[in-house]
């Protein structure tokens, strides 16, 4: 686990450009923490990074958005209206996650029954006018990608 603090926006789209540049095909990636905190921010930077020019939006009503002119495909899902798993599968959640696409999911916690074991968690919180950052790989692939994160 690594654990940051995140002073301003600069030091999140940072943390987002770092793992962006190691991130492979069927990468998945979860996102929880407070609300507005910077989970579709730092979303914004990994997809520059896999350069991707269209503008992230926040997917809260569509549950997911896919981005398909970057290196990989993303899949971009926030389920914080999700009312169970059961509705992930309806919208073809499997086919995303074991895909070779990178899938982003916010406020993950909510469908933790479904998640693939292998994958990189990531906390952020507020502290004071910044946020603490804490990323938890879970898998080897996951432990090199943390490897590469530093402030
Ligand atoms: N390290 C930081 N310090 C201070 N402000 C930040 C930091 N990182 C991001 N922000 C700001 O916080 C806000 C985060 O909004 P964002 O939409 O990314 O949050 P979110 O976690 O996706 O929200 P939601 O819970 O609604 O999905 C933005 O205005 C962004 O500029
Ligand atoms: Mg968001």
């Amino acid at each position: 686990m690594k654990v940051f603090f995140l002073k301003d926006e600069n030091f999140t789209y940072k943390i987002g450009k770092q793992i962006g540049q190691k991130l492979f095909p069927g990468a998945v990636i979860c996102l929880n923490g407070d609300l507005g905190a910077g989970k579709t921010t730092i979303t914004k930077s990994i997809a520059k990074e896999l350069g991707i020019e269209e503008d992230i939006t926040s997917p809260t009503f569509t549950i997911v958005n896919e981005y398909m002119d970057g290196k990989y495909p993303l899949y971009h899902f926030d389920v914080y209206r999700i009312g169970s798993s059961e509705e992930m599968y309806d919208i073809g959640f499997d086919e995303y996650v074991y895909s070779d696409g990178v899938s982003i999911i916010e406020w993950s916690n909510l469908i933790e029954d479904i998640l693939p074991k292998e994958r990189l968690d990531i906390l952020i919180t507020y502290e004071g006018e910044g946020r603490n950052i804490s990323i938890v790989p879970y898998g080897d692939k996951y432990e090199e990608i943390l490897e590469g994160v530093s402030l």
